[in-house]
């Protein structure tokens, strides 16, 4: 079995990957530094692929602790690599943080790695398109200035990685572009684990739905769009996770070569004030919520042309907003009554 090295393997898309990974046949090792997650998901992913997978606890900017994982582990022939810092607001106050790590790490596993026949997947994200001239937003749109240190992050690491290609320092790599992942796996075993308040809108929805908040706060309703509210392409964590799979298969396949970068959204958008419909449509619960100002940074609408992933990457999302949504409601209340 394949050996990959999943960086960040016990955050959110981290972990549902690794059960994906196993799924496929793979064989996972994770390195996580638990600056964002939690070493129970080691336990949670046990009861549901039956095994603890493992795992090294290092901060992937330490580039001697990384020599010394690749000679305890040699024959890794994979890397999806997740980790790095991702709260957008937190970037823009503290973007040293986030340049330091997020490309440090980056460049330490390019080096360590460099010459070696080994594939890689970055976790990219729809954030390098800013707000998009034209939606559904394509592969080759142009990349727009950044909004933030985070979002910057990303767009300068998509150049490192071509580079690295073009240098023969890397072998083959796959950017994905995330749009919003939201959900929880099917077991209600893992899912999104926000420290403190929720950044992000799902996470904020079901804790208001289970009593943790008082209220959700829509950031805006007097956008250009169908009801005034974002307009956003949410997409199933499982379906993102299947997705990593998919970029190894293709990388593996023989005639690969190269960098390629691939959207990982379902086509779709939807809005703010849609998916809170949608989560009382799939729970039966009502979700108090206000409208309140807009939330600086935020692109008005953005969703993704998923073409190309489908023709090339033969990967599509298959799980819908009810699921997406049910899923998430069901993490919430497990997580109630088991607290991490
Ligand atoms: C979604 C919509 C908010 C909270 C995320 C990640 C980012 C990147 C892209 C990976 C927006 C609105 C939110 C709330 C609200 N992912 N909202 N009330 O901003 O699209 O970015 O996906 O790289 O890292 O953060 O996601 O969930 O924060 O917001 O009205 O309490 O919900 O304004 O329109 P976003 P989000």
């Amino acid at each position: 079995m394949a050996k990959i090295l999943v960086t960040g393997g016990l955050g959110f898309i981290g972990s549902h990957t690794v059960v994906e990974l196993i799924n496929a046949g793979y064989d996972p090792v994770i390195v996580d530094d638990l600056s964002n997650s939690q070493p129970q998901i080691l336990d949670q992913l046990s009861k549901i692929i039956g095994f603890k997978p493992v795992f090294y606890q290092f901060d992937l900017c330490d580039k001697q602790k990384l020599i010394e994982f690749t000679k305890a582990e040699p024959d890794i022939e994979g890397i999806i690599h997740f980790a790095a810092f991702k709260a957008v607001g937190e970037s823009v106050q503290k973007p040293l943080k986030y340049y330091h790590n997020n490309l440090t790490s980056l460049l330490n596993l390019l080096s360590v790695y460099s010459g070696k026949p080994v594939d890689f997947v970055f976790s990219s994200s729809c954030t390098v398109y800013g707000q998009p001239d034209e939606l559904p937003v394509t592969e080759n749109a142009p990349i727009k200035p950044a909004q933030s240190p985070y979002g910057n992050t990303k767009q300068i690491a998509e150049e490192i990685l071509k580079d690295a290609i073009a240098s023969g320092d890397a072998k083959n790599v796959i950017a994905l572009r995330y749009f919003n992942p939201v959900g929880a796996h099917d077991s209600a075993l893992i899912g999104e684990l926000p420290i403190g308040v929720p950044q992000n809108l799902v996470p904020f929805i079901t804790q208001t739905a289970i009593g943790k908040r008082e209220k959700v706060t829509v950031f805006g309703s007097d956008y250009n769009t169908r009801d005034g509210s974002c307009v956003r392409d949410y997409i199933h964590v499982v379906d993102l996770a299947k997705a990593h799979v998919a970029a190894l298969r293709l990388m593996a396949n023989g005639t690969y070569k190269g960098y390629d970068v691939f959207n990982l959204g379902t086509g779709n958008g939807n809005t703010v004030l849609e998916i809170i419909t949608a989560f009382e449509l799939a729970t039966g619960v009502k979700v108090n919520y206000e409208i309140g100002p807009r939330r600086s940074g935020d692109v008005e609408q953005v969703w993704g042309d998923v073409t190309k992933s489908s023709n090339e990457l033969h990967w599509k999302a298959e799980l819908g907003i009810d699921v997406m949504m049910s899923s998430a409601w069901e993490w919430e209340k497990y997580l109630s009554e088991n607290p991490l």
